[in-house]
């Protein structure tokens, strides 16, 4: 059997939380591959909500085996919380939770490090040390989990990181926010407290996943965040430090690229973005307070407003294209509903002429205009609507038009955060011929 990846085609938050619970329900493992606590996965089943953080989504599927892979960064209080919180909720974790040996721990210095960094807070990052941690860890003096549970190795590892930091806090001439010897000495203890409660879910999950792989079990790879902060092929600076797109699913998770034969690309209906960044469909004023507030655009994780704008056709195509994604769900559809036309960006006009990919440097970038054309809109109210052929036909058109603009077919289309409110679209009505 092969594996499936899940991506964002966006700037993250496309609704990826929901749509990984809903094929949760057909896998045997459901991966997390990359970033760490600053995705927030929204699930909402019946009158009870999940904000995921780290633990994968299909952990609210009794059956479903979840890992967290090699290449994410897991701040162990946070994941600590989030085993809290499920256990409270009365979901099973024992022998269903693995968390990999050797992905990389965020402890409260790569905060303190952080807000020391002027690029990081020109980025907006989300503050969750995500940034330094992968910087120790391709700087190649990260702290592993199995490190972190070996009670000596920790304390050895944190006074060999109280040097260094000494030493930057110095050169630059701030203060730490804790004298870094006392500092030391309570992670040591408390974090040893949170290294015993987790101990029990660490383990070689590429070798878990890999005889997985062997034996035949189906495996979704979750993606956080979204094409455009991919480290590589994002906004470059304004990304994350991960690779969010499909090719992170196997090195993140130490399954050969070969075992990919399904990539899924989630995108919202329209666009949002948290913290800095080009944004070239990007809505200002009452606009975009008025979207802002249909979709309720604020942030699972920080709690921030996010910038909100039209659905970018340009920028999907790129993602349709990095990624490989063979099919794409459409998300917060109902958000749309009540206006005479939906403005969606169809190209960018650049200083050398009309772009249909958008151009990779950050200058020629925001030299862009957006070029729009409006679509037919509908009144109707759709979070009810459950079967494809009840849409209103300017929703099906749009639906189509958007799987025809970017070369690849529209598979779902969601209507509400429930559980239930998605549509699948006929194959027929789907099928748009991507490059073979
Ligand atoms: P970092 O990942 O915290 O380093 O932040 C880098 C950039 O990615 C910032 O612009 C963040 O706002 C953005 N970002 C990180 N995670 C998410 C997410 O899950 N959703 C949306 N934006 C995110």
């Amino acid at each position: 059997m092969s594996a499936t990846v899940v991506v964002g085609c966006q700037y993250g938050d496309e609704g990826k939380g929901k749509i990984v619970d809903l094929m949760s329900r057909s896998m045997d493992w459901v991966a997390r591959f990359q970033g760490g606590a600053n995705a927030g996965h929204t699930v909402v089943i019946g009158r009870k909500t999940y904000v995921l953080h780290l633990v994968p989504s299909g952990i609210l599927h009794p059956k479903t085996k979840c890992v967290i892979g090699h290449g994410v960064v897991v701040d162990p209080i946070e994941l600590l919380k989030e085993i809290q919180m499920l256990r409270e909720k009365d979901i099973e974790l024992d022998g269903r939770l693995f968390l990999s040996d050797c992905a990389h721990v965020i402890l409260p210095y790569h905060k303190w490090l952080e807000s020391l960094d002027a690029h990081d807070v020109r980025v907006g990052t989300t503050k969750r040390g995500i940034g330094p941690a992968y910087e120790q860890k391709y700087a190649r003096t990260g702290i592993r989990v199995y490190e972190f549970i070996d009670p000596d190795r920790f304390r050895q590892r944190l006074q060999e990181h109280g040097e260094v930091l000494e030493r930057v806090f110095r050169g630059a001439g701030v203060e730490p926010p804790q004298p870094i010897d006392r500092a030391i000495e309570e992670w040591v203890d408390e974090y040893s407290k949170v290294a015993d409660q987790i101990r029990g879910f660490v383990s070689e999950t590429m070798t878990l996943l890999g005889d997985a792989w062997r034996r035949g079990e189906k495996i979704l790879c979750e993606g956080a965040q979204g094409t455009l902060l991919d480290v590589d092929m994002g906004t470059y600076p304004f990304v994350t430090s991960s690779t969010t797109t499909a090719a992170g699913a196997a090195s993140g998770l130490g399954l050969p690229p070969s075992a990919i034969r399904k990539v899924v690309g989630i995108c919202k209906a329209y666009a949002t973005r948290v913290g800095e960044g080009p944004f070239t469909s990007e809505l200002l004023g009452s606009e975009a307070e008025a979207l802002r507030e249909q979709g309720g655009e604020y942030g699972a994780t920080t709690g921030r407003p996010r910038r909100v704008g039209w659905l970018d056709l340009v920028a999907l195509r790129h993602a349709v294209r990095v990624n490989g994604i063979q099919s794409l769900v459409l998300t917060k559809l109902d958000v749309l509903s009540g206006r005479t036309t939906v403005p969606v960006v169809i190209a960018y006009d650049g200083p050398n002429g009309r772009m249909t990919i958008p151009p990779r440097d950050p200058r020629a970038l925001d030299a862009c205009r957006p070029v729009i054309e409006e679509r037919p809109g509908w009144s109707d109210d759709l979070s009810k609507v459950r079967r494809y052929p009840d849409l209103p036909e300017a929703v099906r058109d749009y639906v189509e038009w958007v799987g025809e603009q970017v070369e690849c077919p529209v598979g779902i289309v969601s209507v509400g955060s429930g559980r239930n409110q998605v549509i699948r679209v006929p194959r027929s009505r789907s099928q748009v011929t991507a490059p073979a």
